[in-house]
């Protein structure tokens, strides 16, 4: 599993929502949450599980909105910067942080009504085995995000610390048939790449969004897509 080592160190998990939040990157923190809560929601009172929360962007945001949600991680350094903002914010009741290993998921089958998972598969060594697991205690929903093989991704990944794993549609539909997974609705987004909005300024990062979600509302937008997003229903 790439990354698994990466995210135990303290400084890693302390600098994480700023490094790639801050800037133009508040803009992709901003996407992936609509993405999730337009995947997830009516979250009142559903029980939904988060495999690899890190600093819990998600998992507080769903416990804010009366889901009942455990967010699971394996990096404790992580996990503590989700429990701070649950401290700052106070919505302790409806959230739990657990480490755990997204391999073996301490939970019976069905445990859950929603199981999702952002920016987790580009690390997996093994996805077939984690979308299984995720399946397994889900009695509704699997909803989770990638990195696209044929993107700009591809042209910077053997720059990053630990490159990510990229992949293509036919490959999402062999891994989704694999888990007993049914495709209930896709989306695709990000012509620029991630990298290109954190390093630009928020005030002009803006104005290239808006080009980025014009053109990948086009016909061509989905082919040139850097990340896509997978909500499916479990068989
Ligand atoms: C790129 S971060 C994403 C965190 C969060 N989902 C987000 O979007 O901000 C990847 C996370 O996966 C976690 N992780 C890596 N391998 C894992 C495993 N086998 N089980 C659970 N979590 C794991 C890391 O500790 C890290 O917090």
């Amino acid at each position: 599993m790439k990354g698994q080592e990466w995210y135990q160190a303290k400084d890693i998990a302390e600098d994480y929502d700023t490094k790639r939040f801050s800037r133009g990157g508040r803009l992709i923190d901003e996407r992936e949450k609509q993405a999730v809560l337009e995947a997830v929601s009516p979250v009142e009172d559903k029980r939904i599980l988060e495999i690899a929360c890190g600093t819990g962007r998600f998992t507080t945001m769903l416990a804010d909105r009366s889901a009942e949600i455990v967010g699971l991680d394996i990096s404790n350094a992580m996990l503590q910067q989700g429990r701070e903002k649950v401290r700052n914010n106070g919505v302790t009741d409806r959230i739990e942080f657990l480490r755990g290993d997204a391999a073996r998921l301490p939970f019976p089958d069905d445990y859950f009504d929603s199981v999702f998972a952002i920016r987790f598969f580009h690390l997996a060594e093994t996805p077939a085995s984690f979308l299984r697991e995720m399946s397994r205690v889900s009695r509704d929903q699997v909803f989770f995000d990638t990195f696209n093989r044929y993107s700009t991704r591809t042209v910077y990944n053997w720059l990053l610390p630990m490159g990510s794993r990229l992949y293509s549609e036919s490959e999402v539909n062999r891994l989704l048939r694999n888990a007993d997974l049914t495709l209930a609705d896709e989306s695709h987004d990000f012509i620029l790449p991630y990298g290109f909005y954190r390093q630009i300024p928020d005030e002009i990062a803006s104005g290239f969004r808006e080009a980025d979600t014009a053109v990948g509302g086009t016909p061509i937008g989905n082919l040139l897509a850097s990340v896509s997003y997978w909500n499916t229903s479990v068989d």
